[in-house]
């Protein structure tokens, strides 16, 4: 599925406005991975929830967000967090679980979590 479609099954621009409020408040109130967010400002979450998004769904991208956070950029920001195999876990499912309640179809999901997974290596670091 390419990029464009993926965005489109997820429901383009308008759900993702919505999928960046319902995971900010997802993470922000799950104790395990909320300690990650600690200390950084609410438009620099917000922030991040969107370039999440983006870079695992794809979709209109004028800034070039997701062609700048692939591989080495990704593995830059997120350098020295110490993210674990677990805390990526719950970030993941708080996705999915967002893009569930937002009515995306079985295999939308699939492959954002396909998508998710083949960057966990740049993320994780503990
Ligand atoms: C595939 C999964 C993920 C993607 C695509 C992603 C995306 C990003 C991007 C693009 C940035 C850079 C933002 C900037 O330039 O300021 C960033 C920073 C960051 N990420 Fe992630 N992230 C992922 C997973 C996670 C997880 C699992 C955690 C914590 C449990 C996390 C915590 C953070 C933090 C704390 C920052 C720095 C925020 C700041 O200080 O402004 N990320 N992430």
């Amino acid at each position: 599925m390419g990029d464009d479609r993926l965005y489109e099954a997820v429901g383009g621009a308008a759900a993702l406005d919505v999928a960046v409020t319902v995971l900010y408040d997802r993470v922000v109130s799950d104790p395990t991975v909320a300690p990650w967010f600690d200390g950084v400002d609410v438009p620099a979450l917000r922030q991040h929830q969107r370039d999440f998004l983006t870079v695992v769904l794809g979709g209109p991208d004028t800034l070039g967000t997701a062609a700048r956070y692939r591989g080495r950029e990704l593995a830059r920001a997120h350098a020295g967090l110490a993210i674990d195999d677990a805390a990526f876990d719950r970030v993941r499912d708080h996705l999915l679980a967002t893009l569930r309640e937002l009515g995306t179809p079985p295999e939308g999901l699939a492959e954002v979590g396909a998508r998710v997974d083949a960057l966990r290596g740049d993320v994780v670091s503990a």
